[in-house]
């Protein structure tokens, strides 16, 4: 199935970019009395799942939610050991992610991070850069209202420097400087784990994204229930405010 060819045939709405807010690790492990962390490890499972899926369908945009803000209020354990994860998994998949022509990309704020882990990420964006396939963003440390926060920085600090006009800011202004800006906008966003929250992601770019929850866990994630969601989502009308 691909994703553009089957899109058209159902109705006229279009399906660039996917993001997905990746939860119920650990309730998927704490079911199978294993540690958190374990659940972790099989979500990464998933993640790969999903990669492949989106590949086979040609997605342009796909945007994972892996660390939040806000994570970094659980056991310090638990933090190292999504960090490591990441890292491992980062550093063995990079190959395939390039073969693959992925174009890699980290939105969040790297500044908390050590600074192995910044080169990691550099390298792999810098190596695949140039690549033409499928644009897979990965939030780490990433918080809606961080990136808004971040604009407004941007913001004040042009008009400091005279390259701004304040009665020149508009919507269009913020939506060039907030994180990938320079993406096609969310279509659809799914939320496994049962929570019907957004939990601080991509606030202002899901202004008029689909929302597709399920209460499938992550690890659990897979084509079936990616299909399920894109299906779902073709039968929606979209009107952006219109009629
Ligand atoms: C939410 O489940 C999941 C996370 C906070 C981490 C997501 C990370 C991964 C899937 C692995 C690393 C990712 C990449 C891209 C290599 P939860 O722990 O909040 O689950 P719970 O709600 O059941 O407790």
């Amino acid at each position: 199935m691909l994703v553009n060819l089957y899109m058209i045939k159902k109705n006229k709405n279009t399906l660039n970019h996917i993001a997905i807010i990746m939860d119920g690790n650990g309730r998927w492990a704490q079911k199978r009395n294993k540690p958190r962390i374990y659940g972790h490890k099989k979500g990464v499972k998933a993640v790969l799942k999903a990669i492949d899926f989106s590949l086979c369908n040609k997605l342009n945009v796909l945007t994972l939610y892996a660390f939040s803000s806000e994570n970094w209020r659980r056991p310090i354990q638990e933090i190292l050991a999504l960090i490591k994860l990441f890292v491992c998994t980062l550093s063995s998949k990079i190959k395939f992610i390039h073969n693959n022509n992925i174009c890699l990309k980290v939105i969040g704020n790297l500044n908390q991070f050590d600074s192995k882990l910044i080169s990691l990420i550099l390298y792999s964006e810098n190596l695949t850069k140039y690549n033409t396939g499928l644009q897979l963003n990965i939030a780490i440390n990433y918080g809606g209202r961080w990136d808004i926060v971040k604009v407004i920085k941007k913001i004040v600090r042009l008009i400091q420097r005279g390259l701004l006009d304040l009665n020149k800011i508009n919507e269009n202004t913020v939506s060039t400087l907030i994180s990938l800006n320079h993406l096609p906008p969310v279509d659809l966003l799914i939320r496994t784990g049962g929570e019907y929250r957004l939990s601080n992601f991509l606030l202002w770019q899901i202004a008029y994204t689909e929302f597709y929850f399920t209460n499938v866990l992550w690890p659990d994630f897979d084509s079936k229930i990616f299909k399920i969601a894109i299906d779902a989502y073709f039968c929606r009308k979209r009107n952006f405010g219109g009629l």
